[in-house]
């Protein structure tokens, strides 16, 4: 399946969320409140990456796309079948780096493709977004409490009080693009979700 094909179904699912969204909020509009449990459900084997934030929100990630030991990027898992993103929670949320190939250790270079690795962008601390790079250590950074997690090596933590390392998702090659290998491998989100700063 193309890009553009793939660009076209999430434009079109994305016009069927807004019109279940606005009819969840409009007096009269009802039986269209019920979310659909495919977009609660996390990534699956032979799903594909896309942008999920700025000018190309949307489109499908190419194993090429990303430049080495630069700042990570956020993702949603799509179905390239159905077309439906997996979005429908934050805890779905994936933050995907390129890693120079001679610094992944022997476990996440399994989980990798062409540098590429990929891993849960909720810190695992109180559930801040994973958003800052240190461009020293080639390291994730949590803006929130500045835990550090190193994608070179399983996101272990290697700097703050994140109690355990982020969830890696498995990557394959699918048509030249980001495809899903497998489901999360460790816990996804944090011990305490009272703590949240999103209430989840
Ligand atoms: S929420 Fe990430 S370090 Fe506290």
């Amino acid at each position: 399946m193309s890009n553009k094909q793939l660009k076209g179904r999430i434009k079109r699912r994305t016009v069927l969320e807004g019109i279940c969204a606005a009819s969840a909020v409009v007096p009269g509009l009802a039986g269209a409140q019920v979310p659909d449990p495919e977009t609660l459900t996390p990534p699956q084997a032979n799903d594909v990456l896309v942008h999920s934030y700025g000018d190309e929100a949307g489109n499908v990630i190419g194993i090429d796309e990303l430049d080495t030991d630069s700042k990570q990027i956020f993702a949603w898992a799509m179905d390239p079948v159905s077309g439906i993103l997996r979005n429908g929670t934050r805890l779905n949320q994936v933050v995907l780096v390129r890693v120079g190939p001679d610094r992944l250790s022997d476990e996440t270079a399994v989980r990798s493709i062409n540098g590429l690795v990929a891993y849960s962008g909720v810190c695992s601390h109180t559930g801040c977004d994973v958003t800052d790079w240190n461009d020293e250590f080639l390291r994730f950074q949590c803006p929130c409490h500045e835990s550090q997690f190193d994608p070179a090596d399983g996101a272990r933590v290697v700097g703050g009080p994140a109690p355990w390392q982020l969830a890696a998702l498995p990557l394959k090659d699918v048509d030249g693009h980001v495809g899903v290998a497998g489901e999360f491998e460790g816990r996804v989100g944090f011990p305490q979700p009272g703590l949240s700063p999103f209430g989840i």
